[in-house]
């Protein structure tokens, strides 16, 4: 069993092919409780998402440590970030989740706190007007919509803080519109961020108190979940 290290695991797992038969065995891989949250999802769109993101999430968690993907429950902190609780013993696992049309991605650490965001690029709702919910004033200046960058560069800053307001795990209260995002963040943090594919882009962010990350990529076809 691995210590605290400073290794991340990414798992990310298209779900476009995803028919209705692969829904079905992923649900059979879920605990009753996420059942219940499966199933208060009204469009069949976001059903397929959540099953495919918390079967992934128990399968990633299984390939790092030694409990079997039923086996894992999960406890919550006040501003709903869930995390293992329980575990091998002298473990620390942790991990962070993230589901988009077209894909879903599990982070997972050994005593890290962690945040993932993947986005589907949408031209519909890259607009300056959605970028004023979450950008500093002055970044609010770099976006311009006439550039042929700026979906791009609305996305880069929507991942990032999305996956900062992951990592340190406050979700929607951290006032992210107050803070500016140079490439290299003040603090303890790491950041990570790439295309996925076309269509979709990705945000790591990750605690450095145990040294640089060393992030290993693991893509994943749903048939390979068990
Ligand atoms: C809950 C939140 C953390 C992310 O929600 P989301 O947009 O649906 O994003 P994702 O799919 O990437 O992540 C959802 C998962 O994050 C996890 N999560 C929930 N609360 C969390 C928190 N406080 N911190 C970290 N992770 C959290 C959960 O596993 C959740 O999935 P689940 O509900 O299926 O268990 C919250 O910040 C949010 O709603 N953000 C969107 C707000 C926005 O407008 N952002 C603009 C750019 S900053």
């Amino acid at each position: 069993m691995d210590g605290a290290s400073p290794r991340i695991d990414v798992w990310i797992m298209r779900t476009d092919r995803i028919d209705s038969p692969a829904h079905g065995r992923l649900q059979t891989l879920l605990s009753e409780t996420e059942r219940n949250d499966h199933d208060r999802h009204a469009k069949p769109q976001d059903r397929v998402l959540h099953a495919a993101a918390h079967a992934l999430k128990r399968h990633a968690l299984s390939a790092r440590f030694d409990v079997k993907p039923s086996a894992w429950s999960f406890t919550m902190n006040a501003y709903g970030k869930p995390r293992p609780s329980n575990g091998p013993d002298g473990a620390d696992p942790r991990f962070n989740l993230t589901h988009t049309p077209g894909l879903v991605a599990v982070a997972v650490s050994n005593g890290i706190d962690l945040g993932l965001d993947a986005e589907t690029l949408d031209p519909a709702h890259a607009t300056l007007d959605t970028a004023m919910a979450f950008a500093h004033p002055s970044e609010l200046r770099t976006l311009d919509p006439a550039s042929p960058h700026f979906i791009g560069d609305f996305y880069r800053l929507w991942t990032r803080k999305e996956a900062l307001a992951k990592a340190t795990g406050l979700g929607l209260s951290l006032e992210v519109r107050t803070l500016i995002f140079a490439d290299e963040i003040d603090g303890p943090w790491h950041l990570e961020e790439w295309d996925e594919g076309p269509h979709h882009r990705m945000a790591l962010i990750v605690e450095t108190k145990l040294g640089s990350p060393e992030i290993r990529m693991h893509r994943i076809e749903p048939t390979a979940l068990t």
